[in-house]
């Protein structure tokens, strides 16, 4: 069984030839991905990463995740955006759900660097006081501030606990093959390095060390998640007919359901482990798509929790959303609804029932009451959370936006709208080398003020 795509709950809002109009276009995108001849073709590494991961990385990897087994009680990860996010979001996924408060030969995964928060620096750095650790710095470049100013803390942190010489033992930097203040610094320190091919971005890099390291410290089979990827590019492969690749469906309807009207996408889940699964998506798409004044806005909601409050809007606000449903198949774990002979709560028309069968008469229930209030529905249909499937997940995701994004004709590997923040927030620190936008930025607040 592999993952599928449902568009049937669409066809209400607009019509199969609405999306079928794609499909030559999606012949021709699919197949300038393939041969790396679009927009940003220096970054399509990850197009056939799964097959190609380089077997000793993934031995190299699992070795380094059995010698922390036992040793470190936490694992800290410092990065952010696609370095920190894919990790989280299959961690998470995987993870007992109060795994922090559970004793396991696996050391918990936390992160740093994701944020500038003096607070959840100062309390991570309480919590490590007591804790055996080691960690991890990941960045792509190399520069980013965020990471840069974590490791700096935590690496003082690590050497004042362990020691120079013990501490290099705990860090693994996972960067640039050349480039980079990271490397440098991991180059003069003599950290175990990892390496984030040039042709991989850094929300595309989950299948590389970036992702995979953490992933097998925490304990889950990276061969896999691995594999489960591998399928879905061999799937991918094999034909851009939207009838066999639900990468190419799904691209064509969410920009078809765009093109409607409907210009926010809301990621569901009905499965709060899933929670990272969405924010990376969310990076995934938001990055990749908006640009240029155009892109689909893609949120997130946790049902049903958030029927309790996104919901009323998603029911009856402006009609401008789609949704897409990540519907799980098989629970991992079996709990039935008890009976009580009182019955106050009203609820033995239920018992006996397992949670996961009330869970997906909620799902079936809300899809028809948005689909009412006029919510076209895309389902993604996942037999089980696994790393298998997950494999297959990140992979569909990925190849569904740069095709998505080649329909909206933008370069999906880009970011150049991050920089706006950095280049203000340097201004204002007034860093050497930016005294000119230093100046431009106070004679900006002057003027307002
Ligand atoms: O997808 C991207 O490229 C970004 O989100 C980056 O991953 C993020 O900005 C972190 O960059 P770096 O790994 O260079 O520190």
């Amino acid at each position: 069984m592999d993952l599928k795509v449902n568009i049937d709950n669409v066809l209400s809002f607009i019509s199969k030839d609405d999306i079928y109009k794609y499909q030559n276009e999606i012949d021709q995108h699919h197949k300038s991905i393939l041969n790396k001849t679009g927009k940003g073709n220096d970054f399509l590494g990850w197009v056939n990463l799964p097959s190609e991961i380089n077997q000793s990385t993934i031995e190299q990897i699992e070795q380094i995740a059995t010698s922390f087994k036992n040793k470190i009680d936490v694992f800290v990860v410092i990065g952010i955006g696609g370095s920190y996010l894919g990790a989280r979001a299959i961690i998470e996924a995987l993870s007992h759900s109060f795994s922090s408060l559970k004793t396991s030969e696996y050391p918990v995964v936390i992160y740093a660097g994701q944020n500038i928060s003096e607070d959840y620096l100062i309390d991570l750095l309480e919590i490590l006081d007591e804790k055996e650790y080691a960690m991890t710095v990941i960045s792509k470049s190399g520069t980013t501030t965020e990471p840069a100013i974590a490791f700096r803390i935590l690496k003082n942190h690590l050497e004042n606990k362990y020691g120079k010489t013990e501490a290099k033992s705990r860090i693994i930097a996972i960067t640039d093959e050349s480039k980079g203040a990271l490397k440098k610094l991991a180059t003069d320190e003599g950290y175990q390095t990892f390496v984030v091919p040039d042709d991989v971005g850094g929300r595309y890099s989950v299948l590389t060390p970036v992702g995979l390291l953490p992933i097998a410290v925490a304990g889950f089979d990276i061969r896999k998640l691995i594999d489960g990827a591998k399928s879905m590019q061999s799937l991918n492969a094999q034909s851009s007919s939207m009838d066999k690749n639900p990468m190419a469906l799904y691209a064509a309807v969410r920009n078809a359901l765009y093109n409607s009207g409907k210009g926010v996408e809301i990621l569901v889940n009905y499965l709060p482990n899933l929670f990272y699964i969405t924010e990376w998506w969310k990076q995934l798409y938001g990055e990749s798509e908006g640009k240029e004044g155009k892109g689909i806005f893609p949120a997130g909601v946790s049902f049903t929790t958030d029927l309790h409050s996104m919901g009323q809007y998603i029911q009856d606000g402006q009609r401008i959303i789609f949704e897409t449903v990540l519907s799980v198949e098989k629970a991992n774990k079996k709990l039935e609804i008890p009976t009580d002979k009182n019955d106050l709560d009203g609820l033995n028309y239920i018992a006996g029932k397992r949670l996961q069968e009330v869970n997906q008469k909620a799902e079936l229930g809300t899809m028809l009451a948005h689909i009412d209030g006029g919510v076209p529905n895309i389902e993604i249909k996942i037999p089980q959370v696994s790393e298998f499937y997950l494999g297959q997940l990140i992979y569909f995701y990925e190849m569904a936006c740069a095709i998505s994004g080649y329909i909206l004709d933008v370069n999906p590997f880009n970011q150049p709208g991050v920089e706006a923040y950095k280049k203000n927030m340097f201004a204002l620190l007034e860093k050497p080398g930016f005294e000119k936008e230093t100046a431009e930025i106070k004679n900006k607040l002057n003027n307002k003020g």
